[in-house]
């Protein structure tokens, strides 16, 4: 069985699928316009990102090597979707979304991959009990800087925690360059791709060597 695949759990589910929960339908630009307009902050963009933000998200990412790459805030997939087709039978995935109606959405789009409705806060123990002790690449769709400080602190600590010496925490943003400083703070080394063709225009942080 692929690293990455759905625990055995999900995959002996009855044929039929679990209904999914009241108003995981419809298109995906739908489900966040409508998450965003009834949760704002905690969802901080009004439409999922585009193909060239995802791109910008994994560009630089050996697929080969990789072990393990975690997504938090994977929203309706659009990174997951790019990830997906990359990943090699030896590397474990794992995407985190909070929003139930979004997990659903995620759950139904990538049934053979492992997606769990919960809180990247709890990333550590998500972690734990699936026996991994380290990440390549923590890819983070989190309005972080909306963030209470101690939760945000405690996302990027146990990202960094968990990750490989040459591993990297990226992070998306539709504000370029606004949260430079914040993500400076925490990594000695950050790099900004601006990603001109998204709605709205956004881009991605690099980040290295995060400074306990
Ligand atoms: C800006 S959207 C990004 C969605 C998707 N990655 C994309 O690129 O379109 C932020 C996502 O983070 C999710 N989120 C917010 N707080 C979270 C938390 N504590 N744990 C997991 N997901 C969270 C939201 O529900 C939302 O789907």
């Amino acid at each position: 069985m692929p690293h990455n695949a759905a625990p055995a759990e999900a995959r002996t589910r009855p044929h039929a699928p679990p209904p999914a929960p009241s108003g995981a339908t419809g298109p995906d630009w739908w489900l966040m316009m409508r998450a965003f307009l009834t949760k704002g902050r905690s969802i901080a963009s009004f439409s999922p990102s585009s193909r060239f933000m995802a791109r910008s998200m994994l560009n630089g990412i050996d697929f080969d090597s990789a072990r393990c790459i975690v997504e938090l805030g994977a929203g309706t997939g659009p990174i997951t979707a790019e990830i997906a087709p990359r990943l090699r039978p030896h590397t474990k995935f794992l995407a985190v979304e909070l929003d139930p109606v979004l997990c659903a959405r995620l759950k139904a789009r990538f049934p053979h991959l492992d997606v769990v409705q919960g809180d990247a806060c709890q990333l550590d123990k998500l972690l734990a009990e699936r026996g991994i002790p380290q990440v390549d690449h923590v890819l983070s769709g989190l309005p972080l800087p909306s963030f209470p400080a101690d939760l945000r602190d405690t996302v990027l600590a146990t990202s960094s925690r968990v990750l490989s010496p040459t591993g990297s925490f990226r992070q998306l943003t539709v504000m370029p360059l606004v949260y430079y400083k914040l993500y400076r703070r925490y990594f000695d080394d950050v790099r900004f791709r601006f990603v001109p063709a998204n709605l709205p225009p956004g881009g991605v942080y690099v980040c290295r060597g995060y400074r306990a």
